[in-house]
């Protein structure tokens, strides 16, 4: 049995911590065993890299943040992601590549062509085998963070502008990866999104069991 790798992104405040909690249930109900992990961080040093990038006091350049986020996902690719993957276990990654092509591509205006070198040199053979977008208007998305009251960190202060890029940036790559990505409309009740994100899981695991009983 080989493993898979499901991915889930959305702008800050789409519910991607609701929905998470949500197919990592889904999955543990059809005694699929999950490893659950997170970006920027995952690992120890990763979570080191995390608080830099979202907390830290000190001005970065663009090109700094970028690099940072691909040296967390390092990391959570070679000690957690491939290592879980090898063991017929599922990975479910709150946020991935497709975040750097967002905040970091989109958001700070970073060509992809730079992005993609370090994805290459990163993962170049690794993709996730399925990434849920959660989609929501900015306004709806910063409401809900502010509601919620936590203390925001660096990219939550950002733009209209910025968050929007980042919307606009997972819509482009999810036409550009169809098969891969699906985005769901994240505005609606926490109950239709669900069923919507069980529609597409089930696609998706019922595909994988069929090309496992093949192989
Ligand atoms: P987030 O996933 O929103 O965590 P929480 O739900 O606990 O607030 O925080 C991670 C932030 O890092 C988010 O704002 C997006 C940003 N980020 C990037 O800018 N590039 C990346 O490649 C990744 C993985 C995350």
């Amino acid at each position: 049995m080989t493993g898979f790798f499901i991915t889930v992104e959305g702008g800050d405040g789409a519910g991607k911590t609701t929905h998470l909690k949500f197919i990592h249930e889904w999955l543990q109900n059809r005694k699929v065993k999950v490893l659950l992990s997170r970006e920027p961080g995952g690992t120890e040093i990763g979570e080191s890299i995390r608080e830099l990038l979202l907390h830290g006091r000190r001005r970065i350049t663009d090109e700094t943040e970028l690099l940072l986020m691909f040296a967390a996902r390092m990391e959570n690719i070679e000690q957690l992601i491939r290592p879980a993957i090898a063991r017929g276990d599922c990975v479910l990654c709150d946020r991935f590549t497709d975040a750097s092509y967002a905040y970091q591509g989109g958001g700070r205006g970073i060509s992809n062509v730079r992005i993609s070198q370090l994805e290459q040199w990163v993962h170049g053979d690794l993709q996730p085998d399925l990434t849920i977008v959660l989609d929501v208007p900015i306004e709806t998305a910063m409401k809900r963070t502010l509601d919620r009251g936590e203390a925001s960190d660096r990219f939550e202060r950002e733009s209209r502008d910025f968050k929007n890029a980042v919307r606009q940036s997972y819509i482009d790559r999810a036409e550009r990866f169809p098969d891969r990505i699906k985005v769901i409309d994240a505005s609606k009740s926490i109950e239709e999104v669900e069923s919507s994100v069980e529609t597409v899981l089930l696609d998706f695991y019922t595909d994988w069991q069929i090309d496992n009983a093949k192989t």
